[in-house]
């Protein structure tokens, strides 16, 4: 391995040198024949005479080599476990650095390709306790409110994926990560993503602009609405109030446990708590909601 890596620079400087040069002097080309013979062992160019020759043995190699330009400008590390595109994407058929770094996922992103990595462990548990499953699908898990996260390994630059959490759009609660956290959580969910096949035929996210006037007038826009938002699989994003929680997929397995003690939220725990909340939690500070049996009906089945 120690002496591909010392070789692969030499050859393709090289290349470069040979093709320059033999536009401009040709006679100058068996030079640079001699040259190419330092670096290739001589047996591989036994027989052949001509430069175009010596140049297609030095692409062959190199491609036989698993493609990869990267080793021009960087040692090898990983061999074992494969190509550096296979963790790192880019394009390993140039020289140019800004053509091989091409969709590159930097080396803190790429954390999400070892095995029983400790930075994927502790980001999926960062993604456990923030619930952001109660939204979104990741490691084939979680409710389809909001993009499934398993596909954005293909679609999205894991750049972007870390703008998208310190930077949330309007329905996604701001969790005021630090940057380190940002990273172990955009690293468990590439883990998630390349641990899940694509499904075939999945449902996608349907949200009912048509119902506007409906949701409106829905229950939750109009008692909690000014305080809460949820996002629905019926009406889409309801509510414009950031004083409480977000409350998309409360009655879900994947909303945290913030009833009593460690407990999930349902039909009753949440009329109990909109009759007192300070009998559920004593520091609450949400006032209780008077809601006929008619409105908390429509409540669960927006919620
Ligand atoms: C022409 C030289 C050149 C080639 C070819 C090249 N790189 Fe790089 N690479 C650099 C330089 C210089 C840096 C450090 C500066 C930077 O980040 O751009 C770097 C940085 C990196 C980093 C760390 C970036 C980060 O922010 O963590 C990775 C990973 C990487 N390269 C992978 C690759 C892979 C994979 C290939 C092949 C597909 C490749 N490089 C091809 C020159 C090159
Ligand atoms: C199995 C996945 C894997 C493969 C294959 C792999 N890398 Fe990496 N690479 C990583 C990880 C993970 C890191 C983060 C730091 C670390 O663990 O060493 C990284 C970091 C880097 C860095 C940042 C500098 C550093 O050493 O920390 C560069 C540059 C880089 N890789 C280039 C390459 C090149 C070139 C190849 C192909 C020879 C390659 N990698 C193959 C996973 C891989
Ligand atoms: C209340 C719902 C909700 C919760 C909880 C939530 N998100 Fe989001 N998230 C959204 C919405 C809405 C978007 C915008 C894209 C869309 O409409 O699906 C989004 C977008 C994203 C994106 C960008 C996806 C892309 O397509 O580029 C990432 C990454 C993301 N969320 C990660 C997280 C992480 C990590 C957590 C937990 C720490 C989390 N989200 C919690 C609602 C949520
Ligand atoms: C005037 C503002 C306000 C209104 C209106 C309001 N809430 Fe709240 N709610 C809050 C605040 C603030 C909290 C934060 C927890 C607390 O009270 O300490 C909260 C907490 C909650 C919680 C607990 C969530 C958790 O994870 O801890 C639930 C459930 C809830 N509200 C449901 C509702 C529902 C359903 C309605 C409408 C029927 C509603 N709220 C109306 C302000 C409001």
């Amino acid at each position: 391995m120690r002496s591909d890596s010392q070789t692969f620079p030499n050859l393709t400087t090289c290349r470069l040198r040979l093709l320059k040069r033999y536009v401009k002097f040709p006679e100058t080309c068996c030079v640079y024949i001699v040259k190419i013979r330092c670096a290739i062992p001589r047996s591989l160019l036994r027989g052949t005479s001509s430069v175009l020759a010596g140049i297609y043995f030095l692409q062959s190699i190199i491609a036989l080599a698993g493609g990869s330009g990267c080793l021009k400008c960087h040692e090898p590390h990983y061999v074992e476990k494969g190509a550096c595109v296979g963790c790192h994407r880019g394009n390993p058929r140039t020289d140019r650095v800004s053509i091989a770094h091409h969709d590159l996922i930097p080396a803190k992103y790429a954390d999400f390709t070892m095995e029983g990595s400790p930075v994927v462990k502790r980001g999926g548990k960062l993604v456990e306790t923030s619930g952001c499953r109660r939204c979104h699908v990741s490691g084939a898990k979680g409710n389809r409110l909001a993009t499934n996260l398993d596909r954005v390994l293909s679609a999205a630059r894991p750049q972007e994926l870390f703008n998208a959490i310190k930077i949330p759009v309007v329905f996604m609660p701001n969790f005021c990560f630090k940057e380190t956290h940002i990273i172990e959580i955009v690293n468990a969910i590439l883990a998630g993503a390349a641990r899940t096949e694509p499904e075939a035929g999945e449902i996608p996210l349907v949200i009912h602009f048509e119902n506007k006037k409906q949701a409106e007038e829905s229950v939750f826009v109009k008692h909690c609405g000014s305080c809460h938002r949820a996002l629905t699989a019926r009406f889409g994003g309801l509510g414009k109030g950031d004083i409480g929680p977000n409350l998309s997929g409360l009655f879900s397995e994947y909303y945290p446990r913030t009833y009593g003690d460690n407990e999930r939220w349902s039909s009753k725990p949440i009329r109990k708590w909109l009759d007192n909340p300070r009998e559920v939690s004593k520091n609450a500070q949400m006032a209780p909601v008077k809601l006929t049996s008619d409105e908390f009906s429509r409540l669960l089945e927006i919620l």
